[in-house]
């Protein structure tokens, strides 16, 4: 698996023969908007993990250029369906295989809700298993017990979380988080797109190197191997 990073929690993520896009927010991240032309996107399926602009503003021009299906909760596929989009609705808990692999879709403790004020059911994170790796996209999301599950089920090869603080887990707690996952590989999301989530770079990767993690921050456009 291929996992580029696009900012925020935006994430191209190519499997053996399937493109996912999670949480499309290129237009409008203050940081990318002139790099990325959302029309050479490709996407097969467009994961959300929560109705938060900056999760899902590109989600609904990317599916319609790509005719990529959305996967989120139950409540964000019917918002997409009434735009004429396709989707496959899920809900905590709950897993589905895929022509891509298998994801199962994790709780968040975030909050959900459309810009223009509809419903946007309960974050989520994903457990992805594809191509015989195994990730977890843990989404906007508070550090919570609920991650100790993760372990007793999945060995994961690399985490996504995020560390920005102020709307989510800052690095402290996300060091945290690696250790309720048992998870050394984990890849930095969801910070410096605004002042409000500004971090320092060098410290947050010494802090986890100082608890024996790999902290990766990518470059807006580059990627890993997982
Ligand atoms: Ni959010
Ligand atoms: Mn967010």
């Amino acid at each position: 698996m291929q996992v580029q990073f696009l900012g925020q929690n935006s994430l191209a993520i190519t499997t053996k023969d399937k493109h996912l896009l999670v949480d499309p927010f290129l237009t409008g991240n203050p940081l990318i908007q002139e790099k990325i032309d959302i029309k050479t996107i490709k996407a097969d399926y467009i994961l959300l993990t929560h109705a938060h602009q900056d999760h899902m503003l590109d989600a609904e021009a990317i599916a319609k250029n790509t005719g990529a299906k959305i996967i989120s909760n139950f409540e964000i596929v019917n918002y997409y369906a009434q735009k004429d989009i396709e989707g496959h609705g899920m809900n905590h808990g709950g897993s589905f295989t895929f022509d891509f692999g298998k994801l199962k879709m994790v709780n968040a403790i975030h909050s959900s809700g459309f810009p223009d004020g509809s419903y946007g059911g309960n974050p989520c994170g994903y457990i992805l298993q594809a191509d015989q790796k195994t990730i977890y996209i843990a989404g906007d999301t508070a550090l919570t017990f609920d991650m100790k599950l993760i372990p007793l089920r999945y060995a994961l090869d690399l985490a996504i979380l995020p560390i920005g603080d102020n709307f989510t887990m800052d690095v402290e707690d996300a060091i945290m988080a690696s250790d309720f996952i048992a998870c050394n590989r984990i890849l930095g999301c969801h910070y410096d797109t605004f002042g409000l989530i500004e971090i320092n770079h060098k410290e947050a990767v010494k802090k986890f190197e100082a608890h024996g993690k790999e902290l990766i921050l990518l470059p807006i456009g580059n990627s890993l191997k997982v």
